[in-house]
C-alpha cells in the first residue's frame, strides 16, 4: 500500500457566501482568533504526516502565497526589536511543510481545481482538503481518514452525522454496508425526505490517482461548475470508497455563522482569552434577558 504523502488544497473559490469581504480577502485567510483558517488546515495536514502540499489559488489571492512564504523584512524587524516569541511564530509558518502553489485562472469548480494537481500528484493516492472546512479534533481529522485508508487500501470520504434539517446543504452519503462503512454513492443536496442517510461528506478526502482520468472526462454539474463530488461519484462505480466518521467538531468557515462559531470556540480554548470571552458572553445573555 502506498503511503499518503501529498495534499491538494483548493482555495480558489469565489466565496460568494462571504461577500463583500471576499471581494478582496480570501475567505481561507480570514482569521480564527489570530490565525487564518488555512493555517489550521495546513497544521492538520502536517500533523497527519503530509510532506508536500499544493494550494490551488487564483490571481486575486496572492496574499495566500505571501503568507506561507518567508518574510525576510518582517523577520529582520522583529529580530531588531528583540521580539523573539513573535519571530518564532512567524518563522514557523514558512517551515511547516513544502508548500507549492498553482493558479486556477477561472473559478470553474472544485473538480476543475483538483485536476490542476495532476502533475503534482503523479501516481499515488493523495488527500484533498477544502480550504474553508475546519475541524477541531483530538486526533487530527486527516489522520483519522488515513487510518481508514490503511485499513482498506481504498478511497475515503470524511463525514459527520448532521441533523435532518440541514441535509439539503451537503453531499449525503449512501452506504452499501453499515458495518464497514463501505459507500454506494453520494446524493448532492437532497431534500430531507430523499436523503439516504444523515452522513454528510465534509471537505476531507483520500483518493486514488485514477480520479484524474474521471476529472478529465467530467461534465459541468451544479452551478454550471465541474464538481469534485461528481467525479468521486463516478469513480465509486468502479472502485471501493469508505467513509470515515470524524470524531471532532466541524466548522464551515465559508459560511458566516460557521465562521463566528469557530472564532468563539477557538477563543474559549485559549487560556489567555477564555475568561474575558466568557465574561463578555455572560453580559450579553444577561442584557438579552
Ligand atoms: P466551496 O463551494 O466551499 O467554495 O468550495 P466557493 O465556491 O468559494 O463557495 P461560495 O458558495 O461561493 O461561498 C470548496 C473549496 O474549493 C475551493 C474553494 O476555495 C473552497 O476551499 N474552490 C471552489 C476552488 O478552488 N475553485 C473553484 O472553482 C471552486
Amino acid at each position: 500500500m502506498k503511503k499518503i504523502r501529498k495534499a491538494v488544497i483548493p482555495v480558489a473559490g469565489m466565496g460568494t457566501r462571504f461577500l463583500p469581504v471576499t471581494k478582496s480577502v480570501a475567505k481561507e485567510m480570514l482569521p480564527i482568533v489570530n490565525k487564518p483558517t488555512l493555517h489550521y488546515i495546513i497544521e492538520e495536514a502536517v500533523q497527519s504526516g503530509i510532506e508536500e502540499i499544493l494550494l490551488i489559488t487564483n490571481p486575486y489571492k496572492k496574499v495566500i502565497e505571501d503568507y506561507f512564504d518567508q518574510s525576510y523584512e518582517l523577520e529582520h524587524r522583529l529580530e531588531e526589536k528583540g521580539k523573539t516569541d513573535e519571530l518564532t511564530l512567524v518563522k514557523e509558518i514558512s517551515n511547516m511543510a513544502r508548500i507549492y502553489t498553482i493558479r486556477q485562472g477561472e473559478p470553474l469548480g472544485s473538480g476543475h481545481a483538483v485536476l490542476l494537481a495532476k502533475n503534482f500528484v503523479g501516481d499515488e493516492p493523495f488527500v484533498v482538503m477544502y480550504g474553508d472546512d475546519l475541524m477541531k479534533c483530538e486526533r487530527p481529522a486527516l489522520q483519522q481518514l488515513i487510518d481508514v485508508y490503511e485499513k482498506h487500501d481504498a478511497s475515503v470520504i470524511g463525514t459527520m452525522k448532521v441533523t435532518e434539517d440541514v441535509v439539503e446543504r451537503y453531499g449525503i452519503l449512501e452506504l452499501e454496508d453499515e458495518k464497514t462503512g463501505k459507500l454506494k454513492t453520494m446524493v448532492e443536496k437532497p431534500k430531507r425526505e430523499e436523503a439516504p442517510s444523515l452522513f454528510a461528506g465534509l471537505g476531507r478526502y483520500i483518493v486514488k490517482p485514477e480520479i484524474f482520468s474521471v476529472l478529465e472526462q467530467l461534465k459541468r454539474g451544479v452551478g454550471n461548475e465541474y464538481q469534485f463530488s461528481d467525479a468521486m461519484k463516478e469513480l465509486m462505480k468502479k472502485e471501493p470508497f469508505y467513509m470515515c466518521e470524524i470524531d471532532g467538531t466541524y466548522y464551515d468557515t465559508g459560511s458566516q455563522f460557521g465562521y463566528l462559531k469557530a472564532n468563539i470556540d477557538f477563543a474559549l480554548q485559549r487560556e489567555d482569552l477564555k475568561e474575558q470571552v466568557l465574561e463578555h458572553m455572560k453580559q450579553i445573555i444577561e442584557e438579552e434577558k
